[in-house]
């Protein structure tokens, strides 16, 4: 059975002057809140860190969401989860030990992400999903909001959903979600909704989540 569709809107996309009331405007409708960390060497953008993200949980009750787009995250990724975050996903690329990462984050009571870019395949990290609680197929290159959505990536979610069979690994995608684009990503099998311009581009972000999530139980019902 399908699960039900989670949305996690991006506060890149936000005013990082006014963090937590932005991440208050969508307070009871998003599942999580999707945190950037760049580190202008993993990718060609520099965003915050953990000092940041720390503040911001003490600001919020919504689960956070971390997706580092640095390098080395077999160092720092552990940390965002001692932090509080709810989820910590480092990207495969930069990672050196992947398993012992995984296990290190689950160990501190995160859940495990593990990002792929958009050229990176699946097939090689079958047999490392069983240490993992959610796997990030990324539908634009990381490092900045706001680009189009790239459906040449929509073969690789489907296929990662059905690597992913049974497992309890969430499948979630991020770049260029939207309005008329979430329902290729939930057909396609997508279980995590990120959104940064589709949200806090909305004049209602909550709104907006909620009817992202509209669309994407619709297009897996
Ligand atoms: C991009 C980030 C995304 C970004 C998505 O590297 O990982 O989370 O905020 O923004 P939109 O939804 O505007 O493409
Ligand atoms: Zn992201």
């Amino acid at each position: 059975m399908a699960r039900a569709p989670q949305i996690s809107p991006s506060i890149l996309s936000a005013d990082f002057a006014r963090l937590a009331d932005e991440a208050a405007r969508v307070e009871g409708a998003a599942d999580w809140l999707h945190v950037d960390v760049m580190d202008n060497h993993f990718v060609p953008n520099l965003t915050l860190g953990l000092p940041v993200v720390e503040s911001l949980l003490k600001s919020t009750t919504i689960p956070v969401d971390c997706h580092l787009m640095i390098e080395d995250p077999d160092r720092w990724a552990p940390q965002y989860a001692e932090a509080g975050a709810g989820s910590v996903t480092f990207h495969v690329e930069a990672a050196t030990a992947p398993i012992k990462l995984a296990r290190e984050i689950r160990a501190q009571n995160a859940r495990a992400g593990m990002a792929l870019r958009p050229a990176t395949p699946v097939e090689p990290y079958a047999d490392l999903l069983p240490e993992l609680d959610m796997l990030l197929v990324m539908t634009v290159e990381p490092g900045f909001g706001g680009q189009g959505f790239l459906d040449v990536v929509l073969p690789k979610i489907r296929r990662a959903k059905a690597l992913i069979g049974d497992l309890d690994v969430w499948l979630q995608v991020d770049g260029g979600v939207s309005e008329s684009t979430i329902e290729r990503c939930a057909e396609a099998g997508a279980d995590v909704f990120v959104a940064g311009n589709a949200v806090y581009g909305a004049a209602d972000p909550a709104a907006a989540v909620e009817r992202l999530r509209t669309k994407a139980a619709q297009a897996r019902a």
